[in-house]
């Protein structure tokens, strides 16, 4: 079933006089269940085009439609309230807030929208066994590896079983180990929870993980078989 459907995003931009077209005619689509990597040169505008399947920026035309639900038009307190209950954010340095502990931090979306307690330990139960973190939820952020922190951000991501999660670059700070770790965890959340997953990665051992794997190059996007990503250089010779 189509979770996420982009259809022909254009995006500039103007600085100091200058226009800097990053997108330009995008369009594709991903169904629930479906783990896609995006893969592209450093600058070509992966960052910049998950902004705009996740309603963070506006795209200059074109439009995103999450399951049936227009991103275009709605108002910014809107799209916050939407993001924090529909879809998931995973972020290559984590974005944890160390002021609280992992258990926190994987409630924060609950606890943002007032969620009573009983619901919020049903749904950490729920989560925390999957991902087999009990032992790390009363350890403070600075406590924690980077590997856990990226699973402290995972659980956050899929607290309210969103449909569709995005994640941009997430084992970009990690050691080889804990890229494996973390990726079983996302492949564990995705037959869970049956979510759609868009991974920005520069790593061609995560998009061999993922279903599919696009590619963005001079704004557009295009279809890629896992034989090509073999192929692909970090920052280099992009085909
Ligand atoms: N807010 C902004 N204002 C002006 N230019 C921007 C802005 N954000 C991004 N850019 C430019 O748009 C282009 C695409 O940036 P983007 O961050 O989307 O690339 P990326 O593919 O995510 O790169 P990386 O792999 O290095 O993370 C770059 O040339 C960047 O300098
Ligand atoms: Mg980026």
């Amino acid at each position: 079933m189509c979770i996420l459907k982009a259809e022909d995003l254009c995006k500039s931009y103007r600085t100091a006089g200058e226009t800097l077209s990053v997108l330009s005619h995008v369009s594709f689509q991903m169904n629930t269940g479906e783990m896609t990597a995006v893969m592209g040169p450093s600058g070509s505008g992966k960052t910049t085009l998950l902004q705009e399947l996740c309603g963070i920026d506006i795209p200059d035309s074109g439009f995103v439609k999450i399951r049936d639900t227009e991103l275009t038009g709605m108002s910014d307190g809107e799209l916050a309230l939407f993001r924090r209950r529909r879809m998931g954010m995973i972020f290559q340095d984590f974005q944890l807030l160390e002021s609280l502990n992992v258990k926190e931090n994987i409630l924060l979306p609950l606890i943002l929208d007032k969620e009573d307690e009983e619901s919020q330990e049903r749904a950490l139960k729920d989560i925390v066994t999957a991902l087999d973190m009990e032992r790390l939820l009363s350890k403070r952020i600075t406590e924690i590896s980077g590997g856990q922190k990226q699973r402290t951000a995972i659980a956050r991501a899929f607290i309210r079983r969103p449909e569709l999660v995005f994640a941009d670059e997430p084992t970009g700070n990690l050691d080889r180990k804990s890229t494996e770790a973390v990726m079983e965890c996302m492949k564990n959340m995705k037959e869970k929870y049956h979510a759609g997953i868009l991974i920005v990665t520069h790593d061609s051992y995560v998009a061999s993980l993922c279903d599919r794997v696009l590619l963005l190059k001079d704004g557009n996007i295009s279809e890629r078989s896992h034989n090509d990503v073999a192929g692909f250089l970090s920052g280099g010779d992009w085909k």
